[in-house]
């Protein structure tokens, strides 16, 4: 589990393309995410082309990173699954685990955040020319680190409560 407290944010990446066994892991490790009644709402685009990883980049104001990254994960998810309601939550396990095994791997990328902001999520969608039964969630730079720090320690004692 030492993942868990070693995974950051990699913004920066070598020029150096990922091999496709170490993306098929870590779209392996998304799709062992657990999610409401099993419903797997989950659909994986992997872009590597230069120009829809520039688009990418201007699908958020805080997407830039995707303009240099190697690869790029795009999740959605399906608007006629079981739970749409739950699919936020289906779809974030699934991106920490993806992030959690990327990191595992010796790769670094970044979780840019498009859903729930309905702008981001069409503007996503249309550059993927997703058909009209998927909704963009997320987008997942990643590659070999070109930056690394340790992880902010964010352990809070004073956020636990005990009821004895
Ligand atoms: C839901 C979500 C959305 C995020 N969106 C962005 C984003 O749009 N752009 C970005 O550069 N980082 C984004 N991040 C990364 C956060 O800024 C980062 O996780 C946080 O600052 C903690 O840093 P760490 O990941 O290095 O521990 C996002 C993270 C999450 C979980």
């Amino acid at each position: 589990m030492e993942n868990i407290f070693h995974r950051i944010s990699v913004r920066k990446y070598e020029d150096k393309e990922v091999e496709p066994e170490k993306i098929e892991q870590i779209l392996r490790a998304a799709m062992a995410a657990p999610s409401a009644a099993n419903q797997q709402p989950w659909e994986f685009y992997v872009v590597t082309d230069r120009k829809m990883l520039s688009l990418l980049a201007g699908t958020s104001p805080y997407a830039g990173c995707c303009k240099d990254a190697p690869a790029a994960i795009v999740s959605c998810y399906r608007r006629n699954c079981q739970l749409p309601d739950y699919a936020d939550v289906d779809m974030s396990i699934a991106m920490e685990n993806l992030w959690l095994e990327t990191d595992a791997l010796g790769l670094g990328g970044v979780w840019l955040g498009i859903a729930p902001l309905e702008d981001r999520m069409a503007a996503v969608e249309k550059v993927l020319n997703l058909p009209p039964q998927l909704r963009a969630f997320a987008v997942f730079p990643f590659g070999y680190p070109a930056e690394a720090r340790p992880q902010q320690d964010r352990f809070d004692s004073s956020r636990i409560h005990y009821v004895r």
